[in-house]
Order: C-alpha cells, then structure tokens, then sequence
C-alpha cells in the first residue's frame, strides 16, 4: 500500500525572505515585444506615450518588480545615445538584422517602468561598447546635472534623475554567437574598467556580470571583478529552439524539472571559494522553458533572404505551444529560486511580451498566456518568508529527456512559505502527473483551528492553452475551509496550487 506523501515544516530557521525581484521579466528590441508589443503608438489601446494599456494592466497585476532591457544578443551593438532626444534616426540592428525604428530608447523605457512601478535594469554594450560609453549612459540617468550627459537628458526633458540602481555589464559575452564575443581573461579586464568608471560615476548602481557555469570564465571574472561587481548573471533556456521550432512534450518538459538548481549550485561553489558568497549574489536574469525560435542568425550560415531568418520568428506567436507544460515547469523552476533565495536575488522571466512571453499582445487585446497565471498564483498568494520543508515518501514518474533518455522525477513539488505580516502559511504545490490526482499531507506545524483555501491554475489537459476567444488555463479561487492538525490536499494533474493555511 503506497503511503501518502508528506509534506513537513521543520522547526528553526527559515530558509531566509526572498527578494520580491525573484519574480522579474525581461523585454528585448526582437520581433514583436517592444513595438507592436508594449509599445503600440496609434492603437487605441494606447496611452498618450503610446504604452497598451492592457499590457500595462496586465504588468501591474503580476507586480512586475525589475524589467530588464534592451537584449539579450540586441545590446551587443546598441548605441544609448543615438537613442535619446526628439531626433532619432533608425539604426540597422546588426544582432537580429532588422531596422530598429528607433522611437523607444532609454526614456521610453524609464517612462515604462514609472507606469508599471517597477524597477528599470539596464543592459550594457560590453560587444562593440565602451567602458565609457556604459559609465556616460550612467552620468545620463542617475547625475543629478553634472557634466554633458546629465545636462543633456535635461535638455531633453528630464529634470530629475531617472534613478537606474541596476546596471548589467554586458550580455553573453562568452558567447560565439554574441555580437563582440571576449574570451575569459578580456571579460574580467573589460568588467573591470567598466564597473571602476561606472562606480565613479554612481557608487550606489548594483553591478551584474555575465557569468556561466565555466569555470575559467566566472574564475577570471571573480579574480579580476569580485570586488566591484554585486551580482553575477546566469541564463538558462531548457527546450532550445533557434533553428528548429521543436516543442519538448508535456513528458520531455517534465525531465527538464530535474536538476533545476544545477547553475546555482556551480556558481555558489565558486562564490563560496572566492570567499564571495555573501558579497554577490545571483541573478537569473533570463530564464525560459522555451528558447526564442530565431534561425539562420545565431549561425555562421545566415539567412539570406526574409523568409529564411525574418518570418520564421512569427512562430514565436502561436498561442497553443504555450500549454500547462509551461505552467508546471515555470512553477517549479519558482520554487527552485524560492529555495535559493539566500542567494538568488532576482530572476528575469524571458520575455514578459510576445515572443515565448507570459502576455501576448495583437491589435483588438492580449492574451494571457498559462505561465502569466503562474505569476499571478504565486507574486499574489504565496508569502515572503521560505520555510524549510522537508518531504517523506514523494514517488517518481518515469519520463524522458527530447533526446529520449529515460529519467524519474518527483511528481510533487511543494515549497513553503509564509507571510511575514501575519503568520499566514501558503504551500506552491505542484503535481507534475500528467493524468492522475495526487494526495499528500501538509504537516503545517499550526496549533488548533486554522482555515485553508486551494488557488490553482488549471486546464483540462496537458496541452491545454489559452488563445484569442479560447480560455483553457485559469487560475481559481477555492472556498475557504476550517481545519485542525494535519491537511490533507488532493492535486488535480498537471497542476500548481497554493493552499494558504491561515490560523484562527
Ligand atoms: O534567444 C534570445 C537570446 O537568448 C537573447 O537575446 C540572449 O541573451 C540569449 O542568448
């Protein structure tokens, strides 16, 4: 007779409050997630800066906390300062090999972060830029009117500071297929000069560099940067399709669960052994189940004409790829970064429009795709404070990887987590099965009566999706109910729920 699996608060310590930045989005100049996307001129939907309005809804309503911008591979060759100022002339974006009409720069960006009240982070040229040209892009939004760049984004309307405290030097540099690609020992140089010149212009801007799991890469930058850098950067795509657009099944996408915290742990390692792991901390500030479907560009065979590098990039936009596979995993990459929270300080979901995007965006509304329920589940009912759980009896499933290795997973994954304001407890419990309802038993540790209450994003099935005029996935209230001792929840498949346990 299987036993049931439990699911226990320990007692002591917490895990630790994680920043509320773990639940950031990203927007890059590709395809259609700036214009046509958040910015719109001329669409009815638009406010008088040209912003959807029910993008910018739909942003609040996830509380959007950090937006990282403008690439990503764009930035690689991006010019701030063509980019500011009421004359603006289209640029050829050499990483994605399209005009970029230019009407969105760094003062659109600010004005879209006011809007969503969230905090702007911006990404460097650490590709065809300068140590100088990073630190001027600084003098230009966070001088209160010192020198020519302060001075001049007065001139251009902008009397206070814009206040940018979190600054990226650099994309993925370490990456051949990156526009100015460095090797290890120029990246740590090149950081280096960057953060000194950046720090003297704002010693209070929070510093990232790109970082990888590489060992010579993160050495170099640690030897030569740990002292001027306050976060390192990690990005990771699990189903990676820039030439072929290849969905991993709901089976394939469940063996990616595994092992989500394997970047995290390389990278802690290495912090721990440079003595650094309480001066800098992670920021996953691109993440995805889904790579960006973008071929004959990340190549050395590039297209040649439209159809071969441009068209293909509106299969990023079928709605129906975005299915309950990429609720479960998102929501169980979430708890990974929850459970890390001592270290992973912010996370960047890549993008928040279009593209594989939670928001969806086309001329008469959006839709809000099953990773935007996600969100919603867990920045509006789960708490601050990461219990420590611990977990008897979990069974596995046996799945496979999209290169048909065969693995086991664990079928449940349960985080615990508590509001700080007023001891209400909430559980992000997954089942990861793609047909059966699973039992377990929360071992809450409360005392006496308590109420209880299941929030859930569901849909029928795993490739359940949402489209225009087409709602399958949507995330459900369930009624409160009173309790004593042990809870025992039933999870519907493919499911992510939080059972908010409130004593009374
Ligand atoms: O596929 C999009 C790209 O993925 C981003 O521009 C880059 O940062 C990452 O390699």
């Amino acid at each position: 007779m299987k036993k049931t699996p439990q699911f226990s608060v320990r007692t002591g310590p917490s895990l630790g409050l994680r920043s509320e930045m773990l639940y950031g989005h990203f927007i890059e100049h590709f395809h259609r997630q700036i214009y046509g996307g958040v910015y719109d001129p001329g669409n009815p939907l638009s406010d008088e800066d040209g912003f959807r309005t029910d993008v910018l809804e739909a942003m609040r309503r996830i509380r959007v906390p950090i937006l990282r911008w403008p690439g990503g591979c764009f930035v690689s060759s991006y010019h701030w300062k063509k980019a500011v100022g009421p004359e603006r002339t289209p640029f050829f974006d050499k990483a994605w090999r399209v005009e970029d009409p230019n009407s969105f720069g760094t003062n659109e960006y600010v004005r879209l972060c006011r809007k969503v009240d969230c905090e702007p982070y911006i990404c460097t040229n650490a590709g065809t830029g300068t140590a100088e040209e990073m630190s001027d892009w600084l003098e230009y939004c966070n001088l209160p009117s010192e020198g020519e760049y302060a001075r001049l984004r007065i001139a251009h309307g902008f009397p206070e500071p814009h206040h940018v405290r979190y600054w990226s030097i650099g994309n993925e540099n370490y990456g051949w297929w990156e526009i100015g690609a460095k090797t290890a020992e120029e990246w740590g140089r090149l950081v280096l000069e960057s953060a000194k010149m950046m720090k003297h212009v704002d010693p209070t801007a929070e510093l990232s560099a790109a970082a990888l799991a590489d060992i010579d890469w993160n050495v170099s930058l640690l030897k030569n940067c740990g002292q001027h850098i306050d976060w390192i950067s990690i990005h990771k795509y699990w189903n990676l399709m820039a030439n072929e657009n290849v969905f991993a099944t709901y089976d394939e996408s469940m063996a990616c669960t595994n092992d989500l915290d394997t970047e995290i742990r390389k990278v802690r390692g290495l912090l721990e052994a440079f003595g650094l792991e309480k001066r800098i901390r992670i920021a996953y500030d691109e993440w995805n189940l889904r790579g960006w479907h973008h071929p004959n560009v990340h190549t050395l065979r590039q297209g040649v004409d439209r159809e071969e590098y441009i068209t293909p990039r509106d299969l990023n936009d079928r709605n129906q790829d975005y299915t309950m596979a990429d609720a479960v995993f998102s929501a169980c990459f979430l708890n990974t970064l929850n459970r890390n929270c001592d270290l992973v300080g912010m996370a960047c979901f890549a993008p928040v429009v279009n593209t594989r995007g939670c928001i969806f965006t086309h001329p008469e509304g959006i839709v809000l795709r099953s990773t935007y329920h996600v969100f919603d589940l867990y920045v509006n009912y789960l708490g601050d404070e990461v219990l420590n759980l611990w977990a008897e009896d979990v069974d596995t499933m046996p799945v496979h990887t999209k290169e048909g290795r065969p693995e086991d997973v664990e079928v449940l994954d349960v985080l615990g987590t508590r509001f700080s304001k007023d001891g209400t407890l909430a559980f992000a419990a997954v089942n990861k099965h793609p047909s059966e309802t699973k039992e377990l038993t929360l071992n809450t540790g409360v005392h006496g009566v308590y109420r209880s209450r299941r929030i859930t994003v569901w849909g029928e099935c795993t490739e359940s999706y949402n489209d225009i005029g087409h709602t399958e996935v949507t995330l459900s209230e369930g009624a409160w109910r009173k309790g004593e001792g042990s809870l025992r929840v039933r999870l519907l498949p493919h499911s992510v729920n939080v059972i908010q346990v409130r004593p009374v």
